[in-house]
Formats: C-alpha cells, sequence, structure tokens
C-alpha cells in the first residue's frame, strides 16, 4: 500500500489524470475501472482537458463503474449512468459499445443474473488494469457498506442511514433516494491490477486512518486495500488528518526516486 499525502484535491487530480494517460498511451486498449461522486470530478475534468488538448485518444479503452441505484431510470438526474454521462463520457470518445455501468432498472430475481454478466463482461474484457475508487465515511469502497464480505462479487446491496445522508445532497428530496444499490463486490474490486483510491477532506479522516492502520475487517471493507499487492491511496491533508504515521509516510514519499515524485 503507498500513501501519499498533498496538500489538496487538485494537485492529487492531476496526478492521478497522468497516471490514466500513461497507461492508455502505453495500452491502448485498457481497462479503466470508474467511480462516481465528489471525488473524482477535477479527475474527470482533467481527463477531458487531456483528450481536448493533448489529443489522448480513448477510442479503444474499455470501462466499467463500479455501482448504480436500483429504480433510478438512466436519465435521472442522480443516476450514475446520469453523472458518468455529464461528467465524462460525452466529453471524451469511449465507444458507447464499450462503457459499462450496472443497469439500475433491472428488477427482481434479474438481479442475479445480470450481476452474473457484469461480472463476465470484465473478465471477457481481460480485467481491470485501473480502478479508481473513493471512500464511504463509513469504509465502503464501491457501495460495499461495513459487514459486506471481503470475497464479494457483483451483488445487491442495502444502503446504510449514514451512506443515505452522505448522498441526500445529491437527490432532490431525501425520501428519493434508492435504498438498494447494484455494486461491484470488495473480491471483484481486489482483482483490478492496479487501485488508485482518492479521499479528499476531514469527513473521510477516520475512514482513511482506518483503512491505511487498522485491522482488516469487514466492518471497514475498505481495510482489504492492505492485502492488495498495488494499491496507491492519494489524500489531501485534511484527509490525512488522523494517521498516526503521517510523518513516515511523508517521509518514504519524500525519499523516492525523483521520476517516482509527484510533479
Ligand atoms: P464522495 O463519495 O466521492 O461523494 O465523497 C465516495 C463514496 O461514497 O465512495
Amino acid at each position: 500500500m503507498e500513501v501519499i499525502i498533498q496538500s489538496d484535491a487538485s494537485t492529487i487530480s492531476l496526478y492521478v489524470a497522468r497516471l490514466i494517460r500513461d497507461l492508455v498511451r502505453r495500452k491502448p486498449n485498457a481497462t479503466l475501472g470508474l467511480a462516481t461522486g465528489s471525488t473524482p470530478l477535477l479527475l474527470y475534468r482533467e481527463l477531458i482537458r487531456l483528450h481536448r488538448e493533448e489529443k489522448l485518444d480513448f477510442g479503444s479503452v474499455t470501462t466499467f463503474n463500479l455501482d448504480e441505484y436500483l429504480g433510478l431510470a438512466s436519465d435521472h438526474p442522480a443516476s450514475y449512468n446520469h453523472f458518468m454521462r455529464e461528467n465524462l463520457f460525452k466529453h471524451i470518445n469511449v465507444a458507447p459499445a464499450n462503457i459499462h455501468i450496472p443497469d439500475g432498472q433491472i428488477e427482481g430475481a434479474e438481479v442475479l443474473d445480470y450481476c452474473r454478466r457484469y461480472e463476465e463482461e470484465i473478465r471477457d474484457a481481460g480485467g481491470i488494469d485501473l480502478q479508481i475508487l473513493g471512500i464511504g465515511s463509513d469504509g465502503h469502497i464501491g457501495f460495499n457498506e461495513p459487514t459486506s464480505a471481503l470475497t464479494s462479487r457483483t451483488r445487491i446491496k442495502t444502503l446504510t442511514e449514514r451512506t443515505l445522508q452522505d448522498n441526500a445532497p445529491f437527490f432532490a428530496r431525501p425520501d428519493e433516494i434508492p435504498h438498494h444499490v447494484i455494486t461491484m463486490g470488495v473480491g471483484t474490486i481486489m482483482e483490478a491490477r492496479h487501485i488508485v483510491l482518492l479521499a479528499f477532506g476531514e469527513r473521510k479522516a477516520r475512514a482513511v486512518a482506518e483503512t491505511i492502520e487498522g485491522p482488516i475487517s469487514a466492518l471497514f471493507p475498505s481495510t482489504i486495500l492492505q492485502m492488495h499487492p498495488q494499491a496507491t491511496l492519494l489524500l489531501d491533508k485534511a484527509a490525512a488528518s488522523k494517521l498516526q504515521r503521517r510523518d513516515y509516510y511523508r517521509w518514504v514519499f519524500d525519499h523516492k526516486p525523483e521520476w517516482q515524485q509527484i510533479s
């Protein structure tokens, strides 16, 4: 697990955008795992700029999103399908056929088959090369809420009250927020070759401290990232504020070879 602390979200987002740029230039048919929420917004803005101004070509890239609310049409303003279209896909050249976001309108027992097929599609695409993650204030990754099996696969989950509260600002009325979602499982996420988690703000500080310095536990699903061979956690100062070994992570980063550092 590599922990990188930087002053602000903007520096981190530019760095992650460059990681993606380098991956896509090295491997034009790369498979990206994408996240929604407020955390990746600056990252997506920079990817759009790289596409427009530096001709970064997403034409052969495949994408898989982590999750979607069940019961929301894809054009609902709070759906993750809508979020991805507005904040990234309509501005870059990913082929529509290569975009995968769970369908929020799957119903009843069909969900099981649908989730199995989502997993197959990830496998058929050769697995995820780079997975972008945010983190919930309760330690969820994707929508894998506390007590999610750490080996879980794509499936339906029920959101905690805390997540409903955290996500309320994205909805016009609190009673509009679906209680159920489809999410990649923790095990699905862990198969990505490189996991890049971004966390910004004081609200994430406890979840970040548990993830890096706490015991691995299904009560904090993000703690499983300690077992991943290539997980990079990029934190702004506020998100890093509850880490006991903050100085050590900074020291390690400062002593990395120059070519590995954030510029
Ligand atoms: P946020 O959500 O980016 O809106 O903070 C992250 C998450 O819940 O995973």
